[in-house]
């Protein structure tokens, strides 16, 4: 297997030029058809980006956060207004913990500023600020990867579900990042990708990714992982997370609960790879965490009379399910995420 991940764009990104401040992004609707970069100067555009999963995945959504304010400061005349831009930004979607994390760093950071510091100073700061996170979510990825490379067995065959890779970060990502380091280290025979119903980041954006960065990719249907297991074709899951309760509950894309009762039931090692970001140390355990709605429309293109449905987005996997958590600081059992 020749591994070409320089064939991964990079998902978001802040840059600058004569006519000022954009963010740029892979308009992930558009894949696997399209590999569409969108350029915008426009705050709310990263919002709806957000909302509308133009943007998505935990760590990225962190860095559009972030980037919706620094675009939001580059484009101000003041500072006044910023603490209600921020709040429109952290509630675009409530279940992943980065964007609530990236926007409070970005406000932390322009708060630590000297009194009588103005909007351009602010705004200067802002931009330096996600350049660094930028920098900081690749290199936390390549950690959460060597970390893992670690568990996985030579010849391995991988499940995952949803979308955790490249895609879902500024680069590299963080379940598939373990896929590619184990990857490098000749280790990995074939990635299974569950399709991962309603919206199908696994039968669009996974699959794409990991042909695009040349490893071996089975498409599955979600209801097909259980009889993968039984024939013996899976030696490990791994899978991202959106939260973590400091008892090792994760929240991550609906379907991810159900996997690892499949994968105890098999004897599958099932891991959790996040970069520490994810981690919510205000959540003593998962049932705190917000779940989110999403429209009827993506489970059913065309209503029925009569039919109701229930759609949401995430789903919460108790601790006792996960083999490992892995982060940027080591792979750890889910009770000692918090020493
Ligand atoms: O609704 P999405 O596509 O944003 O959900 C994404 C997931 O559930 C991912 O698995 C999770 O954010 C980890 S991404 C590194």
């Amino acid at each position: 297997m020749e591994l070409h991940l320089e064939n991964l764009p990079k998902t978001v990104e802040i840059g600058r030029d004569a006519d000022g401040v954009y963010f740029e992004y892979v308009d992930q609707r558009a894949l696997p058809g399209e590999l569409r970069m969108e350029r915008t100067r426009d705050w709310r555009q990263v919002v709806d980006a957000v909302k509308v999963l133009a943007v998505r995945g935990a760590p990225a959504i962190g860095l559009a956060g972030a980037a919706a304010l620094a675009l939001w400061a580059a484009y101000a005349e003041s500072l006044e207004g910023m603490r209600d831009a921020a709040e429109v930004i952290a509630t675009a979607r409530p279940t992943a913990v980065n964007l609530r994390w990236a926007v409070d760093r970005a406000l932390a950071e322009v708060g630590d500023m000297p009194d009588g510091a103005g909007i351009a100073a602010a705004a200067d700061a802002l931009f330096s600020l996600v350049e660094a996170m930028q920098v900081e979510d690749e290199a936390r990825n390549r950690r959460i990867g060597e970390h893992g490379a670690g568990l996985i067995a030579p010849g391995s065959r991988i499940l995952t579900h949803c979308n955790a890779g490249s895609l879902a970060t500024y680069y590299y990502g963080t379940a598939l990042g373990v896929v590619y380091a184990a990857a490098e280290q000749g280790k990995v025979e074939r990635v299974y990708a569950d399709e991962t119903r309603p919206v199908g980041q696994g039968a669009r954006l996974t699959s794409w990714e990991l042909a695009r960065a040349g490893v071996p990719v089975t498409l599955i249907c979600d209801n097909m992982a259980a009889s993968l297991m039984a024939k013996g074709e899976v030696d490990a899951v791994i899978v991202g997370a959106d939260r973590i309760a400091r008892n090792g509950d994760v929240a991550n894309k609906i379907g991810t609960y159900g996997l690892a009762v499949i994968a105890r039931e098999h004897g599958v090692p099932f891991y959790v790879a996040a970069p520490s970001s994810t981690v919510d140390p205000r959540l003593e355990d998962g049932r705190g965490i917000v779940i989110e709605q999403r429209a009827a429309s993506e489970v059913l293109a065309e209503p029925i009379e009569g039919v109701e449905v229930w759609n949401p987005a995430f789903d919460v996997t108790p601790a006792r399910f996960i083999t490992r958590i892995i982060t940027e600081d080591g792979a750890f059992e889910p009770s000692a995420l918090f020493g």
